[in-house]
């Protein structure tokens, strides 16, 4: 199976768990627009939910096919989120925002009642920290805090997009934070959001309650206990 099956593999076993009435968040990346499509071509056959998207990219894909879309402010709870990962270990803790898409990601997630993580067999690690962790950061305190960041014991860089600074949905930037490994997920996570000028971090603990991994072998599965 190439990534591209293995993502694919992994959406279609996700959107089986969304049924009518429900709100779904969407996530953001590569894998998540494979569900999104999914999710789409589920409701010009009759399913009847809601959407919340996680960003920009997500709500345009999501309105062009069908997906009826709404904001935070609209709905009261979110039943479900699918979202996609850049990393995922043991213990079901993950590194988000490959795509920069982090921060809403992360309040879309603490607000659903369950959150579904779909990915290929490669983001499946023993620790996490290979992947460059992402800050999105206030862009008045960025200069300041990039030598915060690489005190935390990483190799910190602004996140371009070309020549030009990347910006997210929220108008801030990303500090990339290339640890090679994290030791101690939960404390960093602790430290990062007692930064002033620290919007978000792309560790998310304690969100998935389910992992779907496509591999060669089938979907894996790993529930929260
Ligand atoms: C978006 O900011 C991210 O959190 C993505 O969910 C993550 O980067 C996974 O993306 P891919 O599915 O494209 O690998």
């Amino acid at each position: 199976m190439t990534e591209d099956e293995q993502k694919l593999a992994a959406a279609k076993e996700a959107v089986t768990h969304i049924t009518d009435g429900m709100v779904v968040g969407l996530g953001t990346g590569s894998t998540a627009a494979k569900m999104v499509d999914l999710v789409g071509e589920k409701v010009k056959n009759g399913l009847d939910i809601i959407a919340v998207p996680t960003s920009e990219a997500t709500a345009s894909q999501a309105k062009k096919l069908g997906i009826k879309v709404v904001g935070l402010d609209e709905v009261s709870v979110i039943d479900l989120t699918i979202d996609g990962t850049d990393e995922v270990d043991p213990q079901m803790r993950l590194i988000k925002g490959g795509g920069g898409a982090h921060l809403r990601e992360k309040i879309v997630a603490s607000l659903s009642d369950k959150m579904i993580v779909i990915a290929e067999n490669k983001k499946m690690v023993e620790k996490l920290g290979k992947f460059k962790l992402p800050v999105e950061v206030i862009p008045f305190a960025s200069g300041a805090l990039l030598p915060k960041m690489e005190a935390l014991g990483c190799q910190p860089s602004l996140r371009m997009q070309g020549d030009k600074l990347f910006y997210t949905d929220e108008n801030n930037l990303i500090i990339d934070c290339a640890f090679e490994q994290i030791e101690d997920p939960e404390e960093l996570a602790l430290t990062l959001s007692t930064i002033p000028g620290v919007v978000e971090h792309g560790l998310f603990i304690d969100y998935a309650d389910l992992v779907l991994i496509g591999t060669d072998e089938g979907v894996k599965q790993f529930e929260r206990s």
